[in-house]
């Protein structure tokens, strides 16, 4: 069996005092059984979220991005040596808005990714695809063609560790979210890529998650189809009582 994966992605929101209260009320809601939660929290509150949740079964905490380098003169940047040196186990790599906005290429998350692998922390890799590339038919070979050029380099056993996230651009905190045909076609696709490349039993073992606008009302329909693993939650997860819906929105 896949794990099944809520994972929540804060962004750059919320103060110090909002997040703690945060995550003191999924703590005290408690990951379902047979769930995975991953909190993606931003670095300054990263120790102080990871102590919080420690005690918590079934919860992780992730950083939402690293530098490929392992130390250095990189001002304002961070380490994944830093973040395993706070416990944290996950790191988000890859997301559209590092791609866009901090010009991420694939070949700096391959580098990324390898850096995280190598020091033992556990990428949650996004993919995905922006409106023109939808519209025009050509999303799932896009979505193919971005992990080809990176995770796909991997050895076998490197890539087993990945958590994968496909999240269409046009999605992302728009409220329209893919429907979950739509998000069931492309994770099947992205599913017998890895098979074609990796064998059908290490694809069968990853655990692929959709993200984009999914929320309290529509997480269940999704996380319901046969290789949609989990969400990655932004803005519902800002809120503890939409959260937790969230996390209770598998079968
Ligand atoms: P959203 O963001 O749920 O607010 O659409 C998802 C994401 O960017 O991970």
């Amino acid at each position: 069996m896949r794990q099944k994966i809520a994972a929540g992605n804060w962004k750059m929101n919320n103060t110090l005092e909002e997040s703690i209260a945060l995550a003191n009320e999924l703590v005290a809601a408690g990951s379902p059984e047979g769930v995975l939660t991953i909190l993606g929290v931003p670095y300054v509150y990263l120790d102080k979220i990871n102590q919080i949740v420690s005690g918590a079964p079934g919860i992780e905490v992730a950083a939402q991005n690293a530098h490929q380098a392992l130390s250095g003169a990189f001002t304002g940047e961070i380490s994944v040596k830093m973040l395993s040196s706070l416990g944290i186990k996950y790191v988000i790599l890859g997301h559209s808005e590092r791609r866009e906005y901090f010009a991420e290429s694939d070949a700096l998350l391959l580098s990324k990714t390898n850096t995280a692998l190598a020091e033992g922390l556990l990428p949650i890799f996004c993919c995905g695809e922006p409106l023109a590339i939808r519209k025009s038919g050509e999303h799932i070979s896009y979505v193919i063609n971005q992990l080809k050029a990176s995770i796909f380099q991997l050895s076998a056993e490197d890539f087993k560790k990945l958590i994968i996230a496909y999240e269409p651009i046009w999605a992302i905190g728009t409220g329209e979210t893919a429907s979950p045909e739509q998000a069931q076609e492309m994770h099947a696709e992205i599913r017998a890529a890895i098979a074609d490349v990796f064998g059908d039993e290490l694809a069968q073992e990853i655990s692929i998650l959709y993200g984009g606008s999914v929320n309290a009302a529509n997480a269940k329909d999704l996380f319901a189809r046969a290789d949609v693993d989990g969400g990655l939650v932004g803005g519902a997860s800002l809120k503890s009582d939409v959260f937790i819906q969230v996390m209770n929105g598998f079968q």
